[in-house]
């Protein structure tokens, strides 16, 4: 299969190829950028294309050039960056998948899985969140992600495009720094592992709910593959749990027990991660296409501390 992914080198494209690679299927990176977040062998065995998503023509080009059977459309403006640029990140990720859907429906693509987010839901809404609640985000890069999914189910329904949304909650990664206020899940491994100290802008309190980076990419892989018949929705929020820089503290302290935790709680920040919701529903993601996560806060922590730490061992060689 030949598979088209948008934002191919960034922090969660460069890893959702390594799978898609492995299982045979041909992938196509379009991407601004041509050096990968995560380098690997996968990544050589790609096709890049380096263009531009507000660029039409290069869209549709790549896609009927390419005989593009799959789009997984990653490639955006995130969240603290889109405020900073307001215009690049309301062109990019709006002609972005306005391009990309167009050139879905020109090539014939038979599957459209759009990378969408929390932060389209706004603030003040219950805990766990209701999928179908309120959907009037708070910040633009939420609206950009709103509008892309009305969009794609809008091309569903006019075109017979078969696609289908994630809406992630914050996803940990080692080095996966989200710029945004929800950046502490994974910035305070890197900085324990590198400068053994962190500094939380928030109460020890403050909850977020996450998705650990590969339960992330397994999500991409059993949306893509859902026979068509089992979905009841083209947008699905998925959640691991909720998780505290008080818990975070603890997972970090108990591997390495010399970091220096401190709290100093920034008001704006702690106000947005405040009016979060600290769990979604995800029962559909559970019935319709077998979301389960595999990674509980310790596995998580384990394996992002002994990643960071090889990257800390091989450039020190
Ligand atoms: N990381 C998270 O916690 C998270 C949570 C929810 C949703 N998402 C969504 O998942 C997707 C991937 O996120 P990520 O963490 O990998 O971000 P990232 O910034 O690492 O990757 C985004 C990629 O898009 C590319 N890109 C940006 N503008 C482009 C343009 N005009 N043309 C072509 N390529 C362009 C960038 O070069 C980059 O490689 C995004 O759509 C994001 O909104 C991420």
């Amino acid at each position: 299969m030949n598979v088209l992914l948008t934002g191919g080198t960034g922090n969660l494209g460069s890893r959702l190829l390594i799978p898609l690679v492995r299982r045979g299927d041909r992938v196509v990176i379009f991407d601004l950028n041509d050096q990968p977040f995560i380098p690997s062998e996968e990544f050589d065995q790609c096709k890049i294309i380096k263009g531009d998503l507000t660029d039409r023509d290069a869209v549709v080009g790549a896609v009927q050039n390419e005989k593009i059977d799959s789009i997984f459309h990653l490639g955006a403006i995130l969240s603290a960056q889109a405020e900073n640029e307001r215009d690049r990140a309301w062109t990019i990720n709006m002609e972005g998948i306005r391009n990309t859907l167009e050139a879905a429906r020109l090539g014939g693509v038979k599957k459209f899985i759009f990378s969408s987010t929390l932060a389209t839901y706004g603030a003040g809404l219950p805990s766990p969140l209701d999928i179908d609640s309120p959907m009037w985000p708070a910040s633009l890069y939420g609206v950009t992600k709103v509008a892309g999914e009305l969009l794609g189910v809008y091309y569903h329904h006019r075109f017979g495009l078969d696609f289908r949304a994630i809406r992630f909650p914050s996803v940990i990664a080692p080095r996966g720094m989200l710029g945004g206020a929800g950046r502490f899940t994974s910035e305070v491994f890197l900085e324990a592992v590198n400068n053994g100290a962190y500094e939380f802008y928030l109460r020890p309190d403050s909850s977020i709910p996450i998705v650990y980076i590969a339960d992330a990419i397994k999500s991409f892989l059993l949306i893509h593959d859902a026979p068509e018949e089992n979905l009841t929705r083209r947008s699905y929020n998925i959640h691991a749990r909720g998780v505290t820089p008080g818990e975070l503290e603890t997972v970090v302290k108990a591997r390495l027990p010399h970091v220096k935790i401190t709290y100093n709680p920034e008001p704006l920040q702690t106000a947005m991660v405040d009016s979060w919701p600290h769990a979604l529903d995800d029962h559909h993601a559970r019935e319709d296409w077998g979301w389960q996560e595999t990674y509980d806060l310790d596995r998580m922590a384990d394996e992002v501390i002994a990643t960071l730490q090889n990257e800390q061992d091989s450039t020190h060689e």
